[in-house]
């Protein structure tokens, strides 16, 4: 018999050897968490602004998310949706406590929970068409849209990056422009069953709907009896000081697409469906096997608990005032290479006036991790818990960057 040998193999060559190539990965590994702290392989720290992609709500490994998941994990971790388990009701209960009378389903994944919404698009427009199928089918959505990479988000993905090779992709979508409600309107016709956006849209750059649009685009859908869809998936869940960004615009969703922070690292989606569009849902035409585990549930009761206990929502308005006040005065510094903030609370984008990339890099090598959006931009998504102290570091760390490029 042969012993195995063991064999000491780096990470870099692990991935090297082993892990699909469809990411351009940084070159480093991060081995801890605190807070809104990482640590790499080598042992140096980072202030971690990309949270994940806007996952890490609560930082990394906030004593009562780290509790109660350790809790549940001893207790139950998944029963399937076959039967009922406390959290997910108890979850659900919360949601529903948020966005108004409605029900939640539970997923996986923001491009899940996208799937899921624009699934309910098509009942809609299945009953709206007298129970015909194939009659009243249409989505229109944004431009620069990102609704993640399964087929139907994808193709209201009007992004040639992302679609490229994967045609053909789903029909019945249609692409207006952001903010231009004539634009949207044009589209509308006898088989469009909805609209879909994201409230700011996330990887295309950081571009908000104006309260404007989004409450016109609540008239065309009355006027129309179409769904609003709102992909909150990014811009939800506290990171723009209310708990959905659609709320600074005091319209009402139809249909509301959530994830990322909502479990605070731990995989959940979910969509909330206003009542009328909740009973589109029946048993068996939609559902998935990993939804609302009772760990997952727990994970994001915990996300839920902190920010309320803690008032995040107030603290990220109240912090980041005087942060953005600071990224718009190194705006007004370096205009050879800033081109402009925008945003809102901890969901921020720098446009740069060239490729963000030599910028990713040069702040990695000053301690402070952000993310490149489209459109040559800077993503900075700190934790909802990150402090003023946290944040003015942040400013200094890109300050000194500009310098040594300017
Ligand atoms: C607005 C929006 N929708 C959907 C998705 C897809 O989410 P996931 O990566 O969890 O599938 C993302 C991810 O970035 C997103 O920003």
């Amino acid at each position: 018999m042969t012993t195995p040998s063991i064999v000491r193999t780096s990470t870099a060559e692990l991935y090297d050897a082993h892990v699909m190539k469809n990411y351009a990965r940084a070159a480093l590994t991060l081995v801890r968490g605190r807070g809104t702290q990482v640590w790499d392989d080598a042992g140096n720290a980072y202030l971690d602004f990309t949270s994940g992609i806007a996952v890490s709500a609560l930082g990394h490994c906030h004593p009562h998310w780290v509790a109660a998941v350790q809790r549940q994990a001893g207790e139950l971790i998944h029963v399937s949706n076959l039967f009922r388990n406390p959290n997910q009701g108890e979850l659900a209960r919360r949601l529903v406590g948020y966005a108004g009378p409605g029900r939640v389903f539970f997923c996986n994944s923001g491009a899940e929970a996208d799937e899921g919404m624009i699934k309910l698009a098509r009942l809609h427009g299945m009953k709206k068409a007298g129970g015909e199928e194939g009659r009243c089918f249409k989505v229109i959505a944004a431009k620069n849209a990102f609704h993640g990479r399964m087929f139907g988000g994808m193709s209201a993905t009007p992004q040639e990056k992302i679609q490229k090779g994967f045609r053909p992709l789903v029909p019945g979508f249609a692409f207006g422009e952001l903010n231009k409600l004539e634009s949207f309107a044009a589209l509308v016709d006898d088989q469009t069953a909805a609209i879909l956006v994201e409230t700011i849209q996330g990887e295309s750059g950081v571009n908000p709907c104006t309260p404007e649009f989004l409450r016109g685009l609540r008239r065309l859908c009355d006027e129309r009896d179409l769904l609003l869809l709102l992909d909150e998936v990014q811009c939800g869940i506290g990171r723009t000081g209310k708990f959905y960004a659609f709320e600074h615009a005091g319209v009402r969703a139809d249909v509301i697409a959530m994830a990322k922070g909502l479990g605070g690292g731990m995989p959940i989606g979910a969509i909330w469906a206003g009542e009328r569009a909740a009973e589109l849902f029946q048993p068996g035409n939609h559902g998935t096997t990993f939804g609302g585990t009772p760990l997952a549930c727990a994970a994001a009761l915990a996300v839920l608990d902190v920010i309320e206990r803690e008032q995040l929502l107030a603290h990220v308005t109240n912090a980041s005032g005087p942060w953005l006040g600071s990224l718009a005065r190194l705006a007004q510094d370096f205009p050879a290479q800033i081109v402009m903030v925008r945003g809102r609370g901890f969901l921020v984008g720098v446009q740069m006036t060239t490729d963000p990339a030599p910028y990713v890099a040069a702040l990695r090598e000053r301690g402070l991790l952000v993310v490149p959006s489209g459109g040559n931009v800077l993503r900075f998504l700190p934790p909802l818990v990150a402090t003023a102290d946290e944040l003015a570091k942040s400013v200094e760390i890109f300050r000194s960057v500009l310098l040594a490029k300017a």
